[in-house]
């Protein structure tokens, strides 16, 4: 089920935007955007605290029409569709934009958007959250005000850009149908990542080991190969994950 351009709200102030589209008379297909968020949910049980003067508080509900994925894969997708929004709309944050894996978009080294999605399992069937926050525009605190003039957000801009996030989220579907698209999607994705090539440190079932990232898998785990050759998929970055 696709999320619907014009099936959704706006509103001022909310908790969150994720725990809003959670609720049960909340239709799949529809979105929410806040001006603000009083408590806004990050992953791993954190709070969301939005930096700067022009932010984005957006989620979205839907069921997915596609036999086999991962949420790990859903998850590295919808980051990609954030990150293709904000290519498209400031094209000379083409090269300086990349996706930290699993899903957060950096700009030189500072976070300007973080995804959590949740899952619920209703009427036989899964339904996804995609909860987007975005700092699009602050004046101390991001890099970003060296590239996106206040000017640039004019009236309407907003709106836009929601619409084209829809569109690439809807994209996501259709990706999925297709084993092709799934690799030539993962292989985008590892071109923008900041981890490509990087040597990272990590402990996974006991073993603490390092390896060369070499990009994602099918399940959109990242691929890292050990000194030894040996290629290991590693799921997620615990405490113990870093960049050496
Ligand atoms: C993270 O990086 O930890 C994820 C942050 C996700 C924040 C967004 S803002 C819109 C939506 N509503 C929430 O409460 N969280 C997500």
């Amino acid at each position: 089920m696709l999320i619907g351009r014009e099936y959704g709200i706006q509103l001022q102030t909310i908790d969150s935007t994720n725990t809003y589209c959670k609720k049960k008379e909340i239709p799949e297909g529809y979105w929410v955007l806040a001006e603000e968020q009083t408590a806004g949910r990050g992953r791993n049980g954190k709070e969301w605290l939005s930096q700067g003067e022009e932010k984005i508080f957006f989620s979205a509900k839907f069921t997915l029409n596609a036999a086999i994925f991962s949420i790990p894969l859903l998850s590295l997708f919808v980051g990609s569709a954030v990150l293709k929004t904000l290519i498209e709309h400031f094209p000379n944050l083409n090269n300086k934009l990349m996706l930290k894996w699993p899903n957060d978009l950096c700009l030189e080294n500072k976070k300007v958007s973080g995804i959590l999605i949740e899952s619920e399992y209703m009427d036989a069937k899964s339904i996804f959250i995609a909860g987007i926050g975005i700092n699009l525009y602050g004046k101390d605190k991001l890099s970003t005000s060296e590239y996106v003039s206040e000017t640039a957000l004019g009236k309407g801009f907003k709106m836009n850009l929601i619409y084209a996030m829809i569109r690439f989220l809807n994209e996501i579907e259709f990706i999925l149908q297709d084993t092709n698209s799934v690799q030539k999607e993962l292989d985008w994705i590892y071109q923008k990542s900041f981890l490509q090539n990087k040597k990272i440190e990590t402990i996974q079932n006991g073993e603490k080991f390092s390896g060369i990232v070499i990009g994602y898998d099918r399940n959109g785990f990242l691929i890292v190969k050990k000194e030894d050759g040996v290629t290991v998929p590693i799921m997620d970055t615990g405490p113990d994950f870093k960049v050496v």
